[in-house]
């Protein structure tokens, strides 16, 4: 059995649909707002993903700019290839967050959303991101807590089993707890926390619930002796509540802003 998500094509294309979902869209918006991308800035984006935001940000910066967008899944180097390839500024490449090489100080601005809590050397990363930070560059993360997501179910029991099976999708589930301390570890001064919500209504059908009954469904079955029935079971729970008017979902993730000092 693999440990953790693989972001191959499946996984990759399915984040690229939901990444075009209004919410998302509005979610990229708060990312760069506190990003603030200046003209002339050299951005690097770790776990580019997609590569939604690294366009957005090669936009911001203009064609005296630069930005980089780092990932280790071909996948998503592909589809951020393409979707940046408009950008003469933005480059895609393949990289891994422990281990960022090239000059120190090389960047003004440094973002990495939705990455850091599937690498298991955080503070390495983070030791980083530092490194290749010129002193007052400006650090924009983001992180998903998923001990704290409440989504209602008939069987609480089978809810917590599926979710402790999912949690072995990433290495830090409920990274944000320790974020803070982390990045004052490195050196970084933290200015800026915000939660962003995500809340979804049962005709929602295609929104961040949807996906995550496909993903935890697939990815459960095998570990913490879940069965396929048992998954099936939870996913078709969630399809009656959808229709009962019953469904809730709701999850925090959280911007951390900081400064190199
Ligand atoms: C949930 S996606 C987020 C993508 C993008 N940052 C966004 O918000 O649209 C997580 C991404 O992190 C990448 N990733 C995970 N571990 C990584 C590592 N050690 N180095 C570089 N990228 C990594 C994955 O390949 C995947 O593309």
């Amino acid at each position: 059995m693999s440990t953790g998500l693989a972001f191959d094509r499946e996984m990759s294309s399915r984040l690229e649909k939901q990444y075009t979902r209004p919410a998302m869209v509005l979610r990229r918006a708060h990312a760069l707002a506190l990003a603030a991308p200046k003209l002339g800035e050299d951005v690097l984006d770790v776990g580019s993903g997609p590569g939604f935001l690294t366009a957005d940000l090669a936009a911001g910066v203009g064609e005296d700019g630069s930005v980089l967008g780092i990932d280790q899944s071909e996948a998503m180097l592909s589809l951020a290839s393409e979707r940046c390839a408009v950008w003469p500024q933005a480059r895609i490449e393949e990289g891994d967050a422990i281990a960022l090489g090239g000059e120190d100080g090389r960047f003004d601005l440094v973002v990495s959303t939705q990455v850091l809590e599937y690498v298991a050397e955080v503070d390495r990363a983070l030791a980083e991101i530092v490194r290749v930070l010129r002193p007052g560059g400006r650090v924009v993360l983001l992180a998903s807590d998923w001990r704290a997501v409440a989504w209602h179910s008939s069987d609480e029991a089978r809810m917590d089993r599926m979710f402790s099976a999912w949690e072995e999708h990433l290495a830090h589930p409920a990274l944000p707890r320790t974020l803070g301390r982390r990045l004052a570890d490195v050196g970084l001064a933290v200015d800026r926390i915000e939660r962003h919500s995500i809340i979804e209504r049962a005709e929602d059908r295609t929104g961040y619930s949807a996906m995550l009954v496909g993903a935890i469904g697939n990815f459960a079955v095998g570990r913490r002796g879940i069965s396929e029935e048992e998954a099936t079971a939870w996913a078709g729970d969630q399809e009656a509540l959808r229709e009962s008017g019953e469904f809730h979902f709701s999850m925090g993730q959280y911007f951390f802003c900081a400064e190199r000092r």
